[in-house]
């Protein structure tokens, strides 16, 4: 068609990212461009991608809550409940692999579609109604012909320009990146520091999951060599003395179809965890402090003896102050630029 030939030249994007820092991954048939992000953007917050026009993405993924959600469990477009807790969408350009446990999803162009088709339960419930959607998206035209060379309004362009935008959510800007990479000695306080103290030392052991300068191990960039995609059982239940989890969700088995993997789930990033309560793949921790509760008794109620528990997860002595440095630190990783 040629169109390409006379569409302007797409404007580089650049990141928000501090010197020091990896570059994100970004696969070669969908460079970031500021066309591209700009489009994501407004498609991100655009009700018409929904079948019944009641959702966008931003309805599960809120802007406020570090693009989480504060529901429990997200409800679907059509009124359907979802078996999980949104997640909390920071520099995602980093992960290496995606959802709360999924060890098949390698970028996030594949698991943008899940949102969109899923029909068991329905998210968006885009399928069958494809080219009622697309008809309802044609005032963009003009913005998907600067954003893509065919310039065509289809959900493979639709899904390049969500994942672009999705891309863009870098956040660095926390009391914590001020201490630790900008060598700003005063941003944090000494209760935090000691909290910092407690994340990283072998008695409470967080940081062998929550690692790395995203607080995961699920990352993948350039100065992390091994490809690591891990999946824990932190002992939240035990159903059946035998490691299962409750309410059919069995994490990583459920992919893998093997038994050992149950329970298994991606260490989130801890990065802005203050703002994306409730916690956990199904919401089921209402508050950090609980949180600290569950992993000092390693484990909750059953889930303590759960034998697929990750040797990580042992339990530990923590004093109410210890606790509160504790909370402090992991509220120093909250980046208020990021959800202004
Ligand atoms: C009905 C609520 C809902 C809607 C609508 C929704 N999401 Fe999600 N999102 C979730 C839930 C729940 C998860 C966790 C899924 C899982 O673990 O199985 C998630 C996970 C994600 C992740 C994975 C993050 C990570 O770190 O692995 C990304 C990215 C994402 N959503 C982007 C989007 C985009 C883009 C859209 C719009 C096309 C969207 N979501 C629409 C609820 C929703
Ligand atoms: C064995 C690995 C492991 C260790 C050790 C560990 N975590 Fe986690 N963490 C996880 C996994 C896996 C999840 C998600 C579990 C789930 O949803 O079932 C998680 C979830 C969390 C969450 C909730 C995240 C969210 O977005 O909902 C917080 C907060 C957290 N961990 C903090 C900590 C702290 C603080 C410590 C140290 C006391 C710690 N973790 C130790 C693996 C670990």
């Amino acid at each position: 068609m040629g169109v390409g030939a006379c569409s302007p030249k797409p404007t580089p994007y650049e990141w928000q990212i501090p010197p020091g820092f990896p570059a994100p991954n970004v696969p070669e048939d969908n460079p970031m461009t500021v066309e591209k992000v700009t489009l994501g953007e407004k498609l991100f917050n655009d009700v018409r991608l929904s079948v019944n026009e009641q959702q966008s993405c931003a309805s599960c993924h809120l802007k406020s809550f570090a693009f989480s959600d504060p529901k429990k469990v997200s409800i679907g477009t059509t009124g359907e409940a979802l078996a999980r807790n949104s997640m909390a969408l920071v520099n995602v350009a980093y992960n290496g692999s995606f959802t709360w446990a999924h060890n098949g999803l390698g970028s996030l162009e594949k698991q943008i579609l899940i949102p969109l088709f899923n029909e068991e339960p329905i998210e968006m419930g885009v399928s069958g109604f494809e080219t009622e959607i697309l008809a309802r998206l044609e005032e963009y035209e003009d913005e998907f012909a600067l954003a893509f060379d065919n310039a065509e309004v289809d959900f493979d362009n639709i899904v390049k320009a969500l994942a672009s935008y999705v891309r863009s959510l870098t956040s660095f800007n926390s009391d914590f990146d001020r201490y630790a990479y900008f060598n700003d000695d005063s941003a944090l306080s000494e209760s935090a520091i000691r909290g910092m103290d407690l994340f990283f030392s072998e008695k409470l052991e967080c940081f062998h999951c929550h690692g790395g300068f995203n607080f995961t191990q699920s990352s993948k960039h350039a100065f992390q060599k091994l490809d690591l995609v891990s999946f824990h059982n932190t002992g939240l239940y035990n159903e059946d003395e035998k490691g299962s989890y409750a309410n059919g969700d069995q994490g990583l088995a459920d992919i893998t179809f093997n038994d050992a993997h149950r329970g298994k789930f991606r260490a989130p990033t801890l990065r802005n965890i203050e703002l994306s309560a409730p916690y956990m793949h199904d919401g089921s921790v209402a508050t950090l402090s609980e949180v600290i509760d569950i992993y000092a008794a390693g484990g909750r109620g059953d889930g303590i003896n759960n034998p697929l528990k990750s040797p990580f997860v042992q339990g530990f002595d923590i004093t109410e102050e210890e606790k509160q440095d504790l909370i402090n630190f992991l509220t120093s990783l909250t980046d208020e630029s990021f959800v202004e």
